[in-house]
C-alpha cells in the first residue's frame, strides 16, 4: 500500500461498523445540505468517498457531482447512483475538463490531510476555475498542528457513545491501530494546518476565506473554512 488513495480503495477498517459508516455519511450529508442555498445549486463533492447518503444531498440541489480518485470506490459510486439522474460520478482528472464557472458549491471534507501541500494547491486551482463568481468552497475536517491523535480517538468515542456503537468503536480503534492505517499514518503522515496558515494558503490560491464556528462531521477539534473568489468579495 503506497498512499492514502490505495488505502481508501482497500477493504479498510476506518469505520468501526456498518452503523458507524452509515451514521458518518448521514452526518456529512446533513452538513453539506446546510451549505446549499438554492434547490437549483450545482454541487461538487471533491473526494467524496463512498458518499452513502449522496441521494439526500442530490434531493436538496439541482445537480450533484461526486468526484473520487480511488477507482474501486468510484466504480461502486457509479453502480450505486446510476438510477439517480441528478448525480454524476467523476474522477479528479475529469474535473480539469469540466466547464469553468459552472459550480455553486464545492465541498472538500476530510481530504486535505491526505494530500501533500502541493497537491492541495493544485486542487484549489481546479476548484477555483470551476466555481461560479458567487460560488463557495467549503473545506472541512482540517487537522491542526497542536491537536494530536488522542482527540481523534476521543471524538470517535463520544460520537459512538451518543449513537450506541461504543463497543464496536473500541474494537475498531484497536484493529485500526494494528492496520495499514497506523503504518501509513506514521510513514506518509497527515497534513496539518493552523487557522491562519490555511487562510493564507487559500488567499495564495485566489480565495478569501474564514473559519466557521462548527466543523463538518463529528470531530469538533478539526476546522472548517468557507472560501470565495477573492475578487468577488471586493466587489460587494
Ligand atoms: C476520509 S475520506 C473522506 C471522504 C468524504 N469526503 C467524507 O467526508 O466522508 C478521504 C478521501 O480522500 C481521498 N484521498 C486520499 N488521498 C488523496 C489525495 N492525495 N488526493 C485526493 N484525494 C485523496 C480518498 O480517496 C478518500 O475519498
Amino acid at each position: 500500500m503506497d498512499d492514502w488513495i490505495d488505502y481508501y480503495d482497500s477493504t479498510h477498517t476506518i469505520y468501526a461498523s456498518k452503523l458507524h459508516r452509515d451514521l458518518h455519511f448521514q452526518v456529512i450529508a446533513r452538513d453539506i445540505i446546510g451549505y446549499i442555498t438554492s434547490p437549483d445549486a450545482v454541487v461538487l463533492d471533491y473526494a467524496c468517498g463512498e458518499a452513502l447518503s449522496a441521494a439526500k444531498v442530490a434531493d436538496a440541489c439541482g445537480k450533484l457531482y461526486l468526484a473520487e480518485p480511488a477507482p474501486g470506490v468510484r466504480g461502486r459510486l457509479i453502480a450505486r447512483f446510476a438510477p439517480n439522474t441528478k448525480i454524476r460520478v467523476r474522477s479528479l482528472d475529469d474535473l480539469r475538463k469540466m466547464e469553468e464557472t459552472s459550480i455553486d458549491l464545492v465541498v472538500m471534507n476530510s481530504v486535505a490531510q491526505y494530500m501533500t501541500a502541493a497537491e492541495l494547491d493544485s486542487a484549489f486551482a481546479v476548484v477555483r476555475r470551476l466555481l461560479k463568481p458567487s460560488g463557495r468552497l467549503v473545506l472541512g475536517d482540517i487537522l491542526r498542528p497542536e491537536v494530536g491523535m488522542g482527540k481523534d480517538v476521543l471524538a470517535l468515542l463520544k460520537f459512538a457513545g451518543r449513537h450506541g456503537f461504543l463497543k464496536d468503536a473500541v474494537y475498531g480503534l484497536a484493529s485500526t491501530a494494528l492496520s495499514d492505517y497506523r503504518q501509513l499514518r506514521s510513514r506518509v503522515g497527515l497534513q496539518r494546518y493552523g487557522e491562519d496558515e490555511m487562510i493564507a494558503k487559500l488567499a495564495a490560491a485566489g480565495f478569501s476565506a474564514s473559519r466557521t464556528h462548527v466543523n463538518i462531521g463529528h470531530n469538533p477539534w478539526r476546522m472548517t473554512f468557507v472560501a470565495r473568489h477573492a475578487l468577488e468579495i471586493g466587489r460587494r
